[in-house]
């Protein structure tokens, strides 16, 4: 009787249910993986300043997903900068195009923004995380980015499961509020097309980087057709061409 008194007080409930939380192997190994990718040094920003540096010409950067532009934007080295976002997420908004990337890409070919020649050197896709926008975002990309440009995408490498989930809004998973939704499926679908090289710095998430003339990495067969996660955890190494950023950098020398 006191036993069934003692389950039902709310207080020992919470207790009861949050001490198995704590203790749960999917929550322990999740911290730790959301704790290592915290720790690695290289950032954002260094990567897509290191890849401007190497044009010599007047730089042209576009960023798609902003938030809180003193967090990367604003630390970015280009000549021209332009910055894209419908607001989701930072009230201020202090960007150039307050809109979503669709829509800025729809205005951007009708000519009712910037001209319709415009090309850029580095494009950074950091907006909605979800594989069929970021692929749309790619596509897109690819259309206003100079030859020997590079299309540039954030969290490409989610640690665990939790961490790919498709709603960004729950929190209560082993991953807590960090979330790199699933831009993981869009970067290895590219990775499979032939005409372009591809790798993904291992620092900040994952930064995957797309390039149609440099040789930064050669297309994979697909071996993941279904955007599974276990597939893509097995084969993480290869499928998305993981490399460090000193490695990479030598690449250019
Ligand atoms: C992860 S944050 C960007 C972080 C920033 N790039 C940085 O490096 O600090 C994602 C941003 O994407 C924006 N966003 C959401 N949906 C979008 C869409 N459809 N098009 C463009 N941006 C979008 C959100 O408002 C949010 O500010």
């Amino acid at each position: 009787m006191i036993k069934k008194i003692l389950k039902n007080i709310k207080a020992i409930k919470f207790y009861a249910q949050g001490k198995k939380f704590y203790n749960d192997r999917f929550y322990i190994d999740t911290e730790n993986k959301t704790n290592r990718e915290i720790s690695k040094k290289v950032t954002r920003t260094e990567i897509l300043n290191f890849l401007l540096s190497l044009k010599s010409n007047p730089t042209n950067y576009l960023e798609i997903g902003v938030r809180n532009p003193a967090h990367n934007f604003d630390l970015i080295n280009a000549n021209t900068k332009y910055s894209v976002d419908p607001g989701v997420e930072f009230a201020e908004n202090p960007v150039d195009f307050k809109m979503t990337s669709d829509d800025f890409f729809k205005k951007l070919s009708a000519g009712e923004i910037l001209s319709k020649d415009i090309k850029f050197d580095v494009i950074f896709i950091d907006g909605l995380h979800l594989a069929e926008q970021t692929d749309k975002d790619i596509v897109n990309a690819f259309e206003y980015l100079h030859e020997d440009g590079f299309v540039v995408l954030h969290d490409c490498n989610p640690p665990t499961e939790w961490h790919a989930r498709e709603n960004y809004d729950y929190h209560n998973t082993p991953a807590h509020k960090y979330w790199n939704g699933t831009t993981w499926k869009a970067f290895l679908k590219w990775r499979c097309n032939a005409v372009v090289n591809s790798c993904c710095i291992d620092a900040d998430w994952g930064v995957g980087i797309l390039s149609k003339k440099h040789l930064i990495g050669n297309s994979i067969e697909s071996v993941n057709p279904f955007f599974e996660y276990y597939i893509f955890n097995e084969n993480r190494q290869k499928e998305l061409n993981l490399i460090d950023f000193e490695l990479f950098k030598k690449y250019f020398n």
